[in-house]
């Protein structure tokens, strides 16, 4: 299975590429959690990243397809993935098809979360994020059992610091501009699935696995 998850922030990417992870046994590559990592381990990487994230702004280009790169290169990876977030720019999408190319593998589908605007905003401002493992939570619709500590790990839950209302705001605009072109990029290659990503998770997670039923998987 490989597969990546594109649309708006906060339409629940992350929350299905978690579960559909563990329930094939494929590994999810989410460029945000490895940024995240980063900042949070204070690294070069990090520190580079961290400025462009809190505004909402995309990290440059090379940054994340390098990333990606190492870990496509990773035997455990190239079994089955889903990629999460990435890639988010057609130039970030003609590389991810040179790399795949170049290990012999191809994507078997682009799945598109399409969610009205006021629901992502509703979903952005209510997610809790672990700093730790990266679990989600949102303190309406999958609040945690552990109150505000993560149910994974007990980590204290923190609002990300990209789901302000104003870097939401800066999120959405970056999308529309330089992310929603990958729409008719990988319909013109016969790759995408639109997705209705509006109803509870186990909804969209059925709806997700019966979609994908219909598709030939690697
Ligand atoms: P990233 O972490 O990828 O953020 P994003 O794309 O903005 O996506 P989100 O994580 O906000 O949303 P999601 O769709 O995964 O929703 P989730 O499942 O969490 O990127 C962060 C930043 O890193 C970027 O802004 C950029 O700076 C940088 N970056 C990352 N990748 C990059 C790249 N390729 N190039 C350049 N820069 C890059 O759900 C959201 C909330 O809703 C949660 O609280 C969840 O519990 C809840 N929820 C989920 N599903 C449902 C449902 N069905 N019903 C009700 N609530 C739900």
């Amino acid at each position: 299975m490989r597969l990546v998850f594109l649309g708006a922030p906060g339409v629940g990417k992350g929350t299905q590429a978690d579960r559909m992870a563990a329930q094939v046994g494929a590994k999810k590559i989410s460029t945000g959690d490895l940024l995240r990592e980063a900042v949070r381990q204070g690294t070069k990487l990090g520190i580079e990243a961290k400025g462009y994230m809190d505004q909402g702004k995309l990290v440059p280009d090379s940054v994340v397809i390098g990333l990606v790169r190492d870990k496509l290169a990773d035997p455990t990876y190239a079994k089955g993935f889903i990629l999460d977030g990435f890639p988010r720019t057609v130039h970030q999408a003609e590389e991810l098809g040179k790399v795949l190319r170049e290990q012999g593998m191809q994507l078997d589908r682009v799945v598109n979360f399409q969610v009205p605007r006021e629901a992502i905003v509703k979903r952005l401002s209510g997610r809790r994020s672990c700093p730790k493992c990266q679990a989600t939570f949102h303190v309406e619709f999958a609040p945690s059992r552990s109150g505000e500590a993560c149910d994974r790990c007990q980590e204290k839950l923190v609002q990300r610091n990209d789901d302000t209302a104003e870097a939401i705001e800066t999120r959405l605009k970056v999308y529309e501009e330089q992310t929603a072109p990958l729409i008719s990029f990988y319909e013109n290659q016969g790759l995408l699935s639109q997705l209705d990503g509006g109803g509870s998770v186990e909804t969209v997670y059925q709806n997700l696995t019966k979609m994908l039923a219909t598709h030939k998987m690697a």
